[in-house]
């Protein structure tokens, strides 16, 4: 098992609302990691370890979900470590370009919804699907795209209740959680059927290089965001052409009622996804061409198969518990401790043509404690 020595801890790769992420060098083995740095005290609750013991639960079940490695405590901060991701988010790839041709938009996608159909197959909803975490592997060519960051994510084991809590990002978030009282004795709702219109909002922003809900004018404005999702009003720009078949799965996606949404299942078996009966223009122009693209094999496979094939091979050597997880977040909690902190690195630059404007997670209200 490793600890912080085994750490050279580099440049900043981002930030979000709980902590940095760095590019760090695991010391034994002169491999590349990312190690998400939370800071020790109240911020390690149980968000934090339902983070890591779900991110654990997800290793290695799915190409399409970044592996989780260990944690372990400097005298300052929590710290994940995991698989690194060379290309970035997806937020900056769109960001650079505008937005995707529909084909590379549908590569990325088909991706994602097999990471998330992995998850779920796993027991676990992620609630803060978007651009800023869904990372790209370039080490591949084309790059693969690994969903990251589960400091939202809610597993559906009996042990836990229905999703009840207003977390995930407001340009992203389902029409059911703004519904939600976030009290105790309200019936919750369906972490697999938020997870699916998520889904939607950000095929919706690859093909379009803008959200859905946000009124152009006033891009700002939470209050007119709020009111469009729960009437599930979005429009594409003006001018964009978007294939019927993926305008079609956009709009079977975004439906208020999440029992007539479809489900992950059928997002999978409809054409655009399946890249079939694309004949009527599936394309816009801008590479989405009129031909057929079908599934590879690794999307093609049912989640639950694969995540069957990935449970029966042998399990990681030296993998941590939940016990050894749930100790280190314990004395996590407790504050800071001894030892060497992490340095901060360079900034994380960027730069490009940003077109969208990042999504600031924030919990929507209510809810308070017991995400
Ligand atoms: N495994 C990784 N590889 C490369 N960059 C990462 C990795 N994990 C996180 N990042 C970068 O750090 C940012 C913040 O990490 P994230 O887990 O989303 O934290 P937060 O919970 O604060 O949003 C990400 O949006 C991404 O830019
Ligand atoms: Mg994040």
């Amino acid at each position: 098992m490793g600890g912080q020595d085994d750490y050279e801890i580099g440049r900043e790769l981002g930030r979000g609302n709980f902590g940095r992420t760095h590019l760090a060098r695991h010391l034994p083995t002169g491999a590349l990691v990312a190690v998400k740095t939370i800071e020790r005290g109240e911020r390690c609750d149980r968000n934090a370890e339902r983070e890591c013991l779900n991110q654990r639960a997800l290793s290695g079940l799915s190409p399409f979900v970044v592996s989780f490695r260990e944690i372990f405590l400097t005298p300052t901060h929590l710290c994940i470590a995991m698989e690194f991701c060379s290309g970035g988010e997806v937020f900056a790839r769109v960001a650079r370009s505008g937005r995707l041709p529909e084909r590379e938009a549908r590569r990325l996608w088909r991706q994602l919804v097999a990471g998330v159909g992995a998850c779920h197959e796993q027991g676990v909803c992620h609630r803060d699907l978007k651009l800023e975490n869904a990372l790209l592997d370039d080490s591949a060519d084309p790059p693969t795209l690994k969903i990251a960051d589960f400091g939202y994510s809610k597993s559906l084991a009996a042990a836990e209740s229905d999703p009840r809590s207003r977390v995930g990002t407001p340009a992203y978030i389902a029409p059911e959680i703004l519904h939600c009282s976030g009290r105790p004795g309200d019936e919750g709702y369906d972490g697999r059927a938020a997870d699916v219109w998520s889904l939607g909002v950000f095929l919706f922003v690859l093909v379009a290089g803008c959200y859905p809900f946000e009124d152009p004018g006033r891009p700002r404005d939470v209050v007119e965001v709020v009111r469009r999702i729960l009437a599930a009003r979005y429009a594409f720009p003006p001018g964009l052409r978007v294939s019927p078949g993926c305008a079609d799965l956009v709009a079977r996606i975004l439906v208020a009622d999440p029992r007539r949404r479809l489900s992950l299942a059928a997002v999978r078996a409809h054409p655009w996804f399946l890249g079939v009966g694309t004949a009527a223009g599936d394309g816009d122009g801008a590479g989405g061409g009129g031909a057929a693209d079908p599934l590879p094999p690794e999307i093609a496979e049912e989640p639950r198969a694969a995540v069957a094939r990935h449970l029966a091979r042998p399990p990681v050597q030296g993998m941590q518990t939940e016990e050894e997880i749930r100790a280190l977040l314990a004395e996590a909690r407790r504050g800071p401790g001894r030892g060497v902190g992490v340095e901060g690195g360079g900034g994380g630059g960027g730069g490009g043509r940003v077109v969208v404007a990042r999504a600031s997670s924030a919990g929507a209200g209510g809810g308070g404690g017991g995400k």
